[in-house]
């Protein structure tokens, strides 16, 4: 069954995380604000998101996923991203998923996520996930290390592409998402886990099983490792060539691209 979808679109805002995340106390499980222009765009590391206007996507879903317990939040990461995988696919473009939560092509990031979650008691009570994915823009300021755009990767392959419309396109990018968050409930409610998830995102994952160049950032030490995987607590889990592994945390390592 198709679900209507409840997104609601605003010309400009400071962040749309923002009111997703004042949404939180009256506004349902799967509330979506996109909005054409964010003056004040948050990223990960505190950094901001600056898109150019009215050519992406930026966008934020409110989630009330009660099911998920807090120790396990990184299962919305997972729906999250598997969703935009599953959406460039659909459009012929080929991505990974650049741990904790980055859609790259090839080496150039399309999409950037921020996820904030609410917690109450032992479960997730709410999970502002903020996306921004580049669609219509073709140049982008010098200072972005490796960006990329929907409308770049598809010109790779096809003559005399149309600008996207970025409200069909929310649309089809949000069902995807839907898919794999609704998988998310099933898979518990009928193992208890989400084994079939992560090894979904495993199998997408940027770089695995790949010898490349890592800043461990606490050393400021450069390494040459293989990602081989995520530990339960989903960090990611390098080798180095002595055969050694080790986990690192968000901010604790830097992939040298
Ligand atoms: C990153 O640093 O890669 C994460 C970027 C997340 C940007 C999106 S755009 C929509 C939503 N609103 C924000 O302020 N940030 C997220």
């Amino acid at each position: 069954m198709t679900q209507k979808l409840d997104i609601r679109w605003l010309k400009v805002t400071d962040s749309t995380n923002n009111r997703a995340l004042e949404g939180i106390p009256s506004e349902k499980d799967k509330t979506v604000w996109a909005a054409e222009f964010q003056t004040a765009g948050r990223g990960q590391r505190g950094n901001t998101w600056k898109a150019a206007q009215a050519q992406n996507l930026t966008f934020s879903i409110l989630l009330k996923p009660d099911f998920i317990l807090a120790k396990d939040q990184f299962i919305v990461s997972v729906t999250v991203t598997l969703g935009l995988e599953q959406y460039l696919k659909t459009k012929g473009v080929q991505s990974k998923i650049k741990w904790p939560n980055d859609i790259y092509v090839q080496d150039r990031k399309i999409c950037g996520i921020l996820i904030e979650h609410g917690i109450s008691g032992e479960y997730l009570s709410s999970s502002v996930c903020g996306i921004g994915l580049n669609i219509n823009q073709r140049e982008f300021p010098e200072d972005l290390p490796n960006p990329t755009s929907l409308i770049l990767e598809v010109e790779k392959d096809e003559k005399n592409v149309q600008t996207y419309c970025l409200q069909a396109e929310l649309e089809l990018l949000v069902a995807e998402i839907y898919k794999f968050y609704d998988k998310a409930r099933e898979e518990y409610a009928q193992t208890g886990k989400f084994d079939s998830l992560y090894n979904l995102y495993l199998e997408k994952l940027y770089r695995k099983n790949e010898w490349h160049r890592y800043i461990e950032t606490a050393e400021n030490k450069e390494v040459e490792a293989k990602i081989v995987g995520l530990n339960d607590t989903a960090c990611i889990v390098l080798e180095y060539r002595d055969g050694s592994r080790k986990a690192f945390a968000f901010k604790e390592i830097s992939y040298i691209i």
